[in-house]
């Protein structure tokens, strides 16, 4: 079913506001999405007449906020097909979803054990991999990319060794849009006994996510990518994995027993979930979640798939343009590079036309050194972004051009 687009840009109340007197033309979804009415009321509902502390209180509030943020927990865990909500531990965002497993991870990691990366992973599932090799004195190795920005799963097979630990992969690529043929590559270390954890967070909003159907070991995403707030996010894990880890952070709630001289752990979820947790969040997150549903995934990512192909073909009949990224199963993200034009000129220059887009090296240094450029321009779309933007697009971006040529 093609999306309502005039009812859904009524929905987000930032897209009727002009920048610099132009009307905000906001291309920057693979950074942030923007938030519709739902998820910023349920906000303010939670403040207005919710809040309180949860799984703390006999008191009425507590249990009204305990029961919606098992609910949220419930609901965010069946979104991506978990088979049971004590699977998803609700965390700051993908970043700290990553950094949790890294650190639970260190004690099954030792001296010349390696972990597998990507060269196009962003820097959150890069430097915790990184570091924790440093500190154990293991190797990080990366699978390189092939010149249309896919993977070769021959290599796979091939980097994969006895000392593999770990591989660490996200979904989709934040610039070059290739989505990454997780349930095959899954399937591969699985027969190495190699557990997989999957960086979801440009994937989330755009493509139907089913962990069950990936048999991912990990799959962290946030919020704020899925039309929710920022600072929040989640982290899915097998329960046979999550009950073997040690907990991240310690104090409240993760407890079970505490003495002088010894603590026992809660069960999961909440072994890693220390310190108050971010209710308002979780419900925001919810109903971000919600919204998608509710105008259906794949209705979404027709819709984006079509904008993407749209604006590809418009870009790229300028003269010097190359897109960085074109494998044939992507979406939602456009890189392009245009020849003796810095990105950041091009960027400066269509901000002052009401165009919101990224561009440099979009935190992931070492995949802009294997292409052998500095950064990129990248329009990243929503599902509240139409054609009649994409055309305002290319004519500044033809105007910015001519400006600097
Ligand atoms: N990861 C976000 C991006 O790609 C911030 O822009």
């Amino acid at each position: 079913m093609p999306l309502e687009l005039t009812k859904i840009r009524n929905d987000f109340p930032i897209l009727s506001q002009k920048v610099h007197n132009k009307p905000l033309i906001y291309f920057d979804n693979g950074a942030t999405t923007q938030k519709p009415w739902e998820v910023i009321n349920r906000i303010s509902e939670y403040y207005k007449t919710e809040n309180s502390n949860v799984h703390r209180g006999t008191h009425y509030l507590s249990q009204v906020a305990t029961d919606h943020f098992e609910n949220a927990r419930k609901y965010i865990s069946e979104f991506i097909g978990a088979s049971n909500q004590r699977e998803l531990i609700f965390t700051k965002g993908a970043t700290e979803s990553i950094n949790l497993v890294a650190t639970a991870m260190s004690d099954y990691i030792n001296p010349d054990d390696e972990i597998i990366i990507t060269a196009m992973e962003h820097h959150s599932n890069m430097v915790p991999w990184q570091q924790l090799c440093l500190k154990r004195k293991a190797n990080l190795k990366h699978l390189t990319i092939q010149p249309d920005g896919s993977l070769d799963l021959n290599k796979l097979e091939r980097l994969i060794s006895p000392s593999t630990k770990l591989l660490a992969i996200s979904h989709i690529s934040n610039v070059l849009g290739t989505i990454n043929p997780i349930k095959e590559i899954v399937r591969i270390a699985h027969k190495h006994n190699i557990p997989v954890l999957v960086d979801g967070a440009q994937a989330i909003a755009h493509i139907k996510v089913d962990v069950q159907e990936l048999d991912c070991d990990f799959y962290a995403f946030s919020a704020h990518k899925a039309y929710g707030p920022m600072g929040m996010g989640a982290l899915y894990g097998k329960a046979e994995w999550l009950d073997r880890l040690s907990p991240y952070q310690f104090g409240g709630e993760m407890i079970s027993t505490v003495s002088f001289s010894k603590t026992t752990f809660n069960e999961i979820p909440y072994k890693f979930e220390a310190g108050t947790p971010d209710v308002a969040g979780a419900l925001g997150m919810e109903a971000g979640l919600r919204y998608i549903d509710k105008l259906g995934i794949d209705n979404i990512r027709k819709h984006e798939d079509e904008l993407l192909e749209y604006a590809t073909a418009k870009v790229q009949e300028l003269e010097g343009v190359s897109v960085i990224g074109e494998s044939n199963d992507k979406t939602a993200v456009l890189s392009i590079v245009i020849e003796g034009i810095h990105p950041f000129d091009l960027g400066t220059l269509l901000d002052q036309m009401g165009i919101a887009v990224r561009t440099g090296n979009h935190c992931a240094q070492p995949l802009m050194s294997c292409l052998n450029i500095s950064g990129t321009l990248r329009a990243s779309f929503g599902l509240y972004n139409t054609k009649d933007e994409v055309d305002i697009f290319i004519v500044g971006l033809k105007k910015a051009v001519s400006m600097l040529v």
